[in-house]
């Protein structure tokens, strides 16, 4: 399996924060600018979860790797871990990837149901940016942001309506800030995966995959409507988040970039595919999620 594509000391000396640092794509991430030289943080509500990553990630690449326990929901704790961050130094890079999710009919959602995701995905997502971004500015300090997006935010999320909504406002902060902010030596810019299978990500949008047992091979749902034939792998989006977060791609700023294996292009990308679903089967998954949901929860209370 290819690695990486980068000298082993890109980002020698610079300070990353990965939002939902802990898991899934996020800890990918994490891993790989660790290995090339970073000193990382990775924040998430599960405290257990983020410093035995941390700790994993640390003695994997020999590196400095924080785990922070943050519900970026909450602006003050944004601010608060912030403010613990920078006074050990300025970061000079972040990535907006902490997010929730999952599919259902729009009819039958609840106010609390959108809630439960916007509150993550479009207020926390700002709440983290803006709490870097006036520390970026007030010390004159050059940063980069990256979040990880959709390609819902062009097409629209059927059945994931709350997140391809909150997603789309962070595309837009994305290209608003990315002209606000130039001035000031800050560039954002965002990559919207197709699908990389993750536990996170599958409980809550596939479940019926992790049931079969198809998770991530040929005869996932996700990798048998891709153009490619294939789900995504992970050194890929590795690759892609450390081009973006480069010095080497200064003059890259406001771009939203799919890597996707042609799914938005061939078919839109999304769950449309749903519609033919019935009662019974939207009764099923909303089961199968609620279990995943019950375990977490768990997990955040302890
Ligand atoms: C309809 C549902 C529901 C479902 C919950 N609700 N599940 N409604 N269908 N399947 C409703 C509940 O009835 C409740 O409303 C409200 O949502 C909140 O429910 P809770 O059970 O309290 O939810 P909560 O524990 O907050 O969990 C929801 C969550 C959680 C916030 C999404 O799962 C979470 O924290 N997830 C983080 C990890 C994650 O989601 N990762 C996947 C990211 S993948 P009422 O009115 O009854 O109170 C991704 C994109 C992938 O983003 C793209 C792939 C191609
Ligand atoms: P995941 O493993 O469930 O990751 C989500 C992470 O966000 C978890 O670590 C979770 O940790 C954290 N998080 C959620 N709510 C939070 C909050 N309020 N405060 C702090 N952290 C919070 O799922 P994933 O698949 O890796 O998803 C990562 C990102 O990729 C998301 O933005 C998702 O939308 C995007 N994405 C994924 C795919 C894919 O195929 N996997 C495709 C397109 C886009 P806690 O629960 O401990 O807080």
């Amino acid at each position: 399996m290819q690695t990486s594509m980068f000298r082993s000391d890109l980002f020698k000396g610079k300070r990353i924060l990965v939002t939902g640092g802990g898991t899934g794509l996020g800890r990918e991430m994490a891993d790989e600018y660790a290995r090339l030289g970073a000193e990382v943080y990775i924040c998430g509500r599960r405290g257990a979860v983020v410093e035995e990553t941390a700790a994993e990630l640390s003695k994997a690449n020999n590196a400095k790797v924080t785990g922070l326990a943050c519900d970026i929901r909450v602006p003050d704790a944004v601010d608060d871990m912030m403010t613990r961050v920078f006074n050990e130094g300025p970061l000079d890079g972040l990535v907006n990837n902490a997010a929730g999710n999952f599919i259902s009919r729009t009819k039958d959602l609840s106010p609390n149901a959108f809630n439960a995701i916007a509150n993550i995905v479009f207020h926390g997502t700002f709440y983290v940016t803006l709490a870097a971004g006036k520390r970026w500015i007030a010390a004159d300090h050059k940063a980069n942001v990256i979040s990880i997006l959709t390609t819902w935010v062009w097409n629209g999320g059927p059945f994931t309506v709350p997140s391809a909504m909150s997603k789309a406002g962070i595309n837009i902060m994305t290209k608003s800030l990315a002209a606000e902010w130039a001035p000031h030596g800050i560039r954002l810019n965002a990559i919207a995966p197709g699908p990389f299978p993750t536990k996170g990500a599958w409980e809550r949008l596939n479940p019926g995959s992790i049931r079969a047992g198809t998770m991530g091979s040929q005869e996932d749902s996700s990798a048998q409507g891709n153009p490619m034939g294939r789900v995504g792998q992970m050194h890929e989006l590795r690759n892609l988040a450390c081009f973006l977060m480069s010095d080497g791609c200064d003059y890259l700023t406001g771009e939203t970039i799919a890597i996707d294996g042609g799914a938005y292009l061939a078919g839109g990308g999304n769950f449309s595919a749903l519609a033919k679903l019935g009662d019974a089967d939207w009764e099923n998954i909303r089961s199968m999620i609620k279990s995943a949901n019950d375990k977490d929860r768990v997990a955040r209370t302890v």
